[in-house]
């Protein structure tokens, strides 16, 4: 197990690259099962998941090669089995888009219940909805979940609650469906969006990704040997973006998407942090305390929640009240004690965290609870004064490729030591 070491008093400065998203990743990576060829994948990011996701591929019977550091060479040619090892898929959520691709590919599949961060109640209904109107039997006793079907059959959906992983799961299974499929109140995300993109891109016939409804016309088979580059990671934008704003620093972020930032810029621009974007860049820049804000998290092009953490800091060194009103995932504020251990002024009742801003923030040991929680007590300990000993960062290795090398590009002072090792 390791740590962060991190000291605070920092004001980060210079420029920052964007590397893939981990959230279009890892359902592409899963698609690439619908292709019986190689594929290749650009700007893959070398994070855990990825590398679990791929060793389950790899289990399946696809070969697969990382012939440069964010490239993946996949062929899935062949296929030995529709059994992912239970152990392995229940390590992380997204092994249940490994569902939609086998479904899709071979009419059956069975995965471990998926893992991931414990954030709150991730129930599936919404995938299994779908998948039976598309014709399949769903069986989840025993710790797994098992999808077959005797014939798959295009469907009209309607999904009850806008889902990312019920729209892209549905997506992959309808995608070589004979006729179309229609999906209503779909999630509108980026890597929603960029699923369907590298799907046309080889082949499939995808409308109204980034819309509230999405129209599958099924294909018979999908072309080999083609290349496709995964789009810049809106979350990790966001979380450099927001640790520009909170260190009073002055950040170029380069390789990323400006309008998938929008609701974020808006609510920075509202507290007095200056945000300029052109092209595939944002210049984050801040000098002063900032005025407080209010919050709720929604689905894109909402508020995201996985940006609600590192903008808990924010909000908790603010010049004032503001207020999170978290309505995506229940379990969500975790990081508040630890914030709270650094000296930050924040009470949780249900859904909505009260954020009374104080002016500095104290370095202690603390501790991630998940994924986003790790980057923001990162910010959090490199606002604060002293130090501060940050445990758990596997959870933020799951998401984030080399986060202390970036943030060091950036003038923080964040080492990664043996969680044994003195100070
Ligand atoms: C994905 C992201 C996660 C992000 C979330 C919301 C991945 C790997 N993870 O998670 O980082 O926080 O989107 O942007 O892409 N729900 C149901 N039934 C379902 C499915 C979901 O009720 O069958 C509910 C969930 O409890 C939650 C909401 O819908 O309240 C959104 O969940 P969903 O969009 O499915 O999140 P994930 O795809 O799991």
């Amino acid at each position: 197990m390791e740590k962060f070491l991190i000291y605070g008093n920092t004001r980060l400065s210079g420029e920052v690259s964007i590397g893939g998203a981990k959230n279009a990743a890892l359902p592409i990576i899963a698609a690439t099962l619908l292709v019986k060829g190689v594929t290749t994948l650009n700007n893959v990011p070398d994070i855990s998941d990825i590398e679990n996701l791929c060793e389950i591929l790899e289990c399946l019977g696809v070969h697969i090669q990382r012939t440069e550091q964010h490239t993946l060479v996949i062929d899935a040619t062949r296929l030995k089995t529709t059994h992912a090892p239970l152990d392995l898929t229940s390590r992380f959520r997204a092994s249940y888009y490994l569902l939609g691709s086998l479904i899709g590919r071979l009419g059956k599949g069975e995965v471990g219940m998926p893992g991931g961060c414990a954030i709150g109640q991730r129930p599936i209904d919404q995938h299994i909805k779908g998948f039976e109107a598309l014709g399949c039997t769903v069986d989840t006793t025993h710790g797994k979940i098992a999808v077959k079907s005797k014939k798959l059959e295009a469907a009209t959906i309607y999904f009850d609650v806008v889902s990312v992983g019920a729209t892209i799961n549905n997506i992959l299974a309808a995608a070589l469906v004979p006729g179309t499929t229609t999906l209503y109140n779909v999630a509108k995300e980026p890597h929603v969006v960029d699923v369907a993109n590298f799907l046309n891109s080889v082949g499939a016939d995808i409308v109204g990704a980034g819309t509230d409804q999405i129209i599958i016309n099924g294909v018979k088979s999908l072309k080999k040997n083609c290349t496709y580059s995964i789009v810049p990671d809106q979350i990790e934008c966001g979380t450099f973006m927001i640790a520009a704003a909170a260190t009073h620093g002055d950040v170029l972020i380069k390789n990323c998407i400006p309008e998938h930032m929008d609701s974020l810029t808006a609510k920075l621009i509202e507290m007095g942090v200056t945000v300029e974007s052109e092209n595939d860049t944002i210049h984050v820049t801040c000098n002063k305390r900032l005025t407080p804000t209010n919050i709720t998290t929604l689905p894109y092009p909402g508020f995201p929640t996985d940006l609600q953490s590192p903008m808990g800091v924010l909000l908790s060194i603010a010049d004032g009240t503001g207020i999170i009103t978290e309505s995506v995932w229940e379990s969500r504020f975790q990081y508040v004690d630890e914030l709270n251990k650094l000296g930050a002024d924040i009470s949780v009742s249900n859904s909505t965290a009260v954020f009374n801003g104080v002016e500095k923030l104290y370095g202690a040991p603390i501790y991630a609870s998940d994924l986003r929680a790790g980057a923001a007590l990162i910010i959090a300990a490199l606002v604060a004064t002293g130090y501060s000993e940050l445990y758990n960062i596997h959870y933020i290795d799951r998401g984030y490729e080399r986060i202390e090398e970036k943030f060091k590009q950036l003038g923080a002072r964040i080492e990664r030591l043996d969680e044994e090792e003195e100070i």
